[in-house]
């Protein structure tokens, strides 16, 4: 039976439905960066006070959160490649709408449809590329997601900066933002039609009872002998007790929730998108002119991109735990440099060094992992509903962190006493946390099948 990752040889058909799976991943980063670029160009245009940019900025985050929310119910009741059409769609849709709204209430409600597509695919991709990759090809194609979505944020950022460059600042202000939100509709399509050709997902059809398309599909993403023995060990772990939601806040289950709420939440909390929010302000704070915190920012995307391609190259090596836990450490060292840096007043080049160095221990870790360990701690019957709930406090989480950042570095009190250190501090012991928080809870799930990982769960005595 070849359950537990010996396939070899890179398969090129799992690798290609992982890419379209992925490209969802890529629309989540291009819609979620897409507001930076034209935010201040909507503004002109509508004339919009602080409230309501903020709520402009802010709407797609809330459709975020219904997405994540239906997600699972959505995967697990019409499968998971409807799901993922139905992100398509409203991605499609969301980017042709917010390109011609004639209010600001017009482009809201196209932006937290777009939210909605962004909250469906931060579950579906994941969940879909971690139920048809082979156990140990697993870490390295799930985190193909987060390399999609860095270079979403990536690509973007270029694309609002080339769209900007068309015409003077009255243009930017009346067509220009309409070509930033619209431009998202062209991959969105592409990736509806794309996402017709996929199969779906093996495990989810088990559940169904749709045994022979299971099998179909197994076949080409293992290779051929392993898939009667992976489909032998899906259906047992199907065949056991079903869980409803309310099971999953009990006995073993509850430990799994409990690991990827957890991760989930540390993820966000370690303040990584108050870096990708606010990077030009904090640079600009710690001693930049304005020209150079734009090439500082295209330093902090390109880092992003590089050190996940890092995490690809050795998740499935090194397994999930050390890169956490190298990870977060660093992360809270950088905090604590930034920290003693906001404090004592030493600004200059290093400040650039320490924001990478966060970046960098970032992307090689938390970024790809905590998605990864929310794909592959639940069992099948669960998953969708299970990944739901961790990814709707992810969302939740980094709401909160971004709308308090600019309050904690701007408090009275904080600043007479902390300078602007407190905001590192703060997020710099929670990486601490997360560093504890791994070591202890978190068992290593590197070259383990789903259906292994499942069996962790289980009281002692009734493992198979
Ligand atoms: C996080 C996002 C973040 C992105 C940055 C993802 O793993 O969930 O919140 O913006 O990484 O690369």
């Amino acid at each position: 039976m070849n359950t537990s990752g010996e396939q070899r040889g890179p398969s090129l058909y799992v690798a290609m439905l992982s890419a379209v799976a992925a490209l969802g991943g890529l629309l989540f980063g291009y819609d979620t960066a897409v507001i930076a670029g034209a935010i201040g160009f909507l503004r002109s245009h509508f004339s919009l006070d602080a409230a309501s940019t903020g709520w402009a900025a802010s709407s797609a985050l809330l459709g975020c959160l219904i997405g994540a929310g239906i997600a699972g119910l959505t995967a697990d009741r019409l499968g998971r490649k409807k799901a993922l059409l139905l992100a398509a769609v409203l991605y499609t849709v969301s980017g042709v709408w917010s390109a011609i709204p004639s209010t600001i209430a017009e482009f809201s409600c196209a932006r937290i449809l777009g939210g909605i597509g962004i909250g469906t695919a931060s579950v579906v991709c994941p969940l879909y590329i971690a139920e048809i990759a082979p156990a140990g090809r697993r870490g390295r194609l799930v985190t193909f997601n987060q390399l999609a979505i860095v270079i979403g944020i990536l690509v973007v950022y270029f694309v609002n900066y080339f769209i900007a460059g068309l015409g003077d600042a009255a243009w930017n202000e009346r067509t220009g933002w309409r070509w930033m939100f619209g431009s998202a509709a062209a991959p969105a399509a592409v990736f509806f039609f794309l996402t017709l050709l996929i199969p779906e997902s093996p495990r989810w059809l088990l559940q169904r009872g749709r045994r022979e398309e299971a099998q179909r599909t197994l076949e080409r993403v293992g290779g051929g002998p392993g898939a009667e023995g992976e489909l032998r060990a899906i259906s047992d772990a199907l065949a056991d007790e079903p869980v409803s939601s309310a099971g999953l806040l009990k006995g073993g289950l509850r430990k799994a929730l409990v690991i990827a709420a957890g991760l989930a939440i540390l993820q966000q909390v370690t303040g990584i998108n108050v870096f990708m929010y606010y990077t030009p302000e904090i640079f600009k704070q710690l001693g930049s002119g304005t020209d150079t915190a734009l090439l500082e920012t295209i330093s902090v995307g390109g880092m992003n991109l590089l050190f996940t391609l890092v995490a690809l190259r050795v998740v499935d090596r090194f397994g999930r735990k050390p890169l956490m836990i190298i990870g977060a450490s660093g992360m809270a060292l950088a905090h604590a440099g930034l920290g003693l840096a906001a404090y004592n007043n030493l600004l200059g080049a290093w400040v650039l060094i320490l924001v990478l160095g966060f970046i960098a221990f970032f992307a090689m870790s938390l970024g790809p992992v905590v998605w990864l360990i929310i794909a592959e701690v639940f069992p099948t019957r669960v998953r969708g509903r299970g990944m739901a709930i961790a990814t709707l406090l992810l969302w939740g989480t980094n709401y909160i962190v971004s709308q308090t950042f600019p309050m904690l570095n701007e408090h009275p009190w904080l600043v007479a006493t902390f300078r602007h250190a407190f905001p590192f501090m703060l997020y710099g012991s929670l990486c601490a946390f997360t560093v504890l928080f791994v070591s202890i809870v978190v068992p290593e799930t590197r070259g383990k099948s789903l259906e292994e990982i499942e069996k962790l769960w289980k009281p002692e005595g009734s493992r198979a």
